[in-house]
C-alpha cells in the first residue's frame, strides 16, 4: 500500500467517524461499538488529523475540554448525544453527560504535535490554561510524596482488562472477562460512594503506579514545557520540567527490577511482575538508559518465546499464564459488551506506535522498522480493526477502528 493510498483511506475512516454536536467536533472511535469521546484516543485523532487538518484537529481537542472539570480533571468519555443512543449500553459512573476516570494524559503531545506543523502561538494560548490545569490535577490530586501518578481503575490506564491490573484487583491470571469486569464495576460503584473524593477515599480501593501511565505523563510534562517556554511562561516551563524528573527518580527508585519497569501498588510499592508491552514503555520517554535498551529490546522485544510473535507487538508476553491471544468475537451487528475487548494479549496499533517511537529514541532502526512493518502488514491484512491476533494477524474487536491512522506518524 502506499503512504498517498494509506493516506486517503485513513481520512476517509476519520470523516466517516466525525460526529458533531452543537458547535461541537469530534471522532468517534467506531461507529458501531465506540460511539461517544473518548481522551485518548482524541489525543490520538488530534495526531492523525494533524496529517490532513490542522483545524479538525484543534477542534477535537478543543472539544474535550469542553468537559474538563473546575479541578483541572478531563474524564476519558463525553457522552455526547447520549438520549440519541439510549440503546447503546454504557457504564454508569456516577454522572450524565461523562464519566468519572480519566486517561493517559497525552494532550500535551498531540498539541504539541499540532504546533510543530503550523506554529500557531494563538491555539495555545487559548489552550493553555485547561491544559495546565489538567496536569497541575494530576500532579496535586493524583501523587503523594513518592512523586509517582496514581490511577483509581484499571480503566484510566487505556488497557481496561490488562492483566497488570489482576493482582490488585485480587484476580487469578485465568479469571474470565465478565469476572475482571465485574470488579472494575465494583470500583465504580465504591468511588461513587465517597464522591470521587481521590485523596481521602478512591485510593482506598484501587491504587496502582501504573509504568505507562507515568511515562506518559513525564513525556507530556516536557511537551508542556517547551508550550509555556513558547508562550513566555518560563516558572512554568521549570516547574514542569522539575516534576518531569521527580517522577523519573520516583521510576528508577521503586519501579525498575532486573531490567525492566514494573508497575507497582500500595503503600509498601508492591512490585507487579507480570509481563505486558509496558515494560517497552519507558522507551518512549527514553528512561531507560541506552545499556538498558538494548538488553530489553534483545531480551524481550526480538526473543521469540517473549514478544517475538508472528506479527508484532503482542500487548502481553508470550509466556505469561494470562496471554489470551483469542479475545472475544463480535459477530454481526450484534450490540457489544464492555467485556467484548481484550489487552491479554492482542496486538494494539497504540501500544504499537509508542514502542515505534521509543526505539527511535535510541536509534533503534531496524527494530522500529520491523514494529512499522507489521503494523501495516496488519493494517493491509485485517483492515481498521481495534485489534488483531499476534499468531494469525486477524482482526478482532471493535470495526473501522480509528487508531490505525497512528500509522501515517510513523512512515
Ligand atoms: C476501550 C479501550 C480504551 C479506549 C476505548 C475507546 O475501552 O480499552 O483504551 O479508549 O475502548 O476506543
Amino acid at each position: 500500500m502506499d503512504r498517498d493510498n494509506l493516506k486517503k483511506q485513513f481520512f476517509d475512516l476519520m470523516l466517516k467517524n466525525r460526529r458533531m454536536s452543537g458547535e461541537h467536533q469530534y471522532t468517534v472511535p467506531s461507529p458501531q461499538t465506540y460511539p461517544y469521546q473518548w481522551l485518548w484516543d482524541s489525543c490520538f485523532h488530534a495526531i492523525i488529523l494533524s496529517y490532513c487538518s490542522l483545524e479538525d484537529a484543534k477542534k477535537e481537542l478543543l472539544s474535550l475540554l469542553s468537559h474538563q472539570y473546575t479541578n483541572g480533571f478531563i474524564p476519558h468519555m463525553i457522552y455526547w448525544d447520549k438520549a440519541k443512543l439510549s440503546d447503546f449500553p454504557v457504564v454508569e459512573w456516577g454522572k450524565e453527560d461523562t464519566s468519572t476516570i480519566t486517561q493517559p494524559p497525552m494532550l500535551a503531545y498531540s498539541v504539541w504535535q499540532i504546533f510543530q506543523k503550523d506554529q500557531d502561538k494563538a491555539f495555545l494560548e487559548l489552550i493553555y490554561t485547561n491544559l495546565k490545569a489538567f496536569y497541575d490535577y494530576l500532579i496535586e490530586e493524583r501523587s503523594a510524596d513518592d512523586h509517582l501518578i496514581g490511577i483509581i481503575n484499571p480503566d484510566e490506564s487505556g488497557e481496561d482488562n490488562s492483566p497488570r491490573f489482576d493482582e490488585p484487583l485480587g484476580l487469578p491470571p485465568n479469571a474470565s472477562l465478565e469476572e475482571n469486569f465485574g470488579r472494575r464495576l465494583e470500583l465504580v460503584g465504591q468511588n461513587k460512594s465517597c464522591n470521587f473524593e481521590t485523596k481521602t477515599c478512591m485510593q482506598n480501593f484501587f491504587w496502582v503506579k501504573d509504568v505507562p501511565f507515568n511515562v506518559i505523563t513525564v513525556e507530556n510534562l516536557r511537551k508542556l514545557a517547551e508550550i509555556a517556554f513558547i508562550l513566555d511562561k518560563t516558572d512554568d516551563q521549570k516547574y514542569f520540567l522539575e516534576q518531569a524528573e521527580l517522577i523519573i527518580t520516583a521510576m528508577k527508585k521503586l519501579m525498575f527490577w532486573d531490567g525492566i519497569y514494573c508497575s507497582v501498588y500500595g503503600l509498601e510499592h508492591k512490585k507487579i511482575q507480570v509481563k505486558t508491552w509496558a515494560i517497552f514503555a519507558p522507551m518512549f520517554a527514553t528512561i531507560y538508559t541506552k545499556e538498558e535498551a538494548k538488553n530489553l529490546v534483545n531480551n524481550f522485544l526480538l526473543n521469540k518465546d517473549k514478544f517475538k510473535s508472528d506479527f508484532i507487538v503482542p500487548t502481553v508476553c508470550l509466556d505469561e499464564p494470562s496471554f489470551n491471544p483469542d479475545a472475544p468475537q463480535i459477530k454481526g451487528t450484534v450490540k457489544v459488551k464492555p467485556t467484548d475487548l481484550s489487552w491479554r494479549g492482542p496486538i494494539w496499533m497504540a501500544t504499537n506506535w509508542f514502542i515505534y517511537k521509543g526505539l527511535k529514541n535510541y536509534g533503534f532502526e531496524s527494530e522500529a522498522k520491523m514494529v512499522l512493518e507489521s503494523t501495516l502488514n496488519l493494517i493491509e491484512k485485517s483492515g481498521f480493526r481495534e485489534y488483531y491476533h499476534p499468531k494469525t494477524g486477524e482482526g478482532m474487536g471493535a470495526k473501522d477502528f480509528t487508531w490505525g491512522g497512528l500509522v501515517l506518524d510513523m512512515i
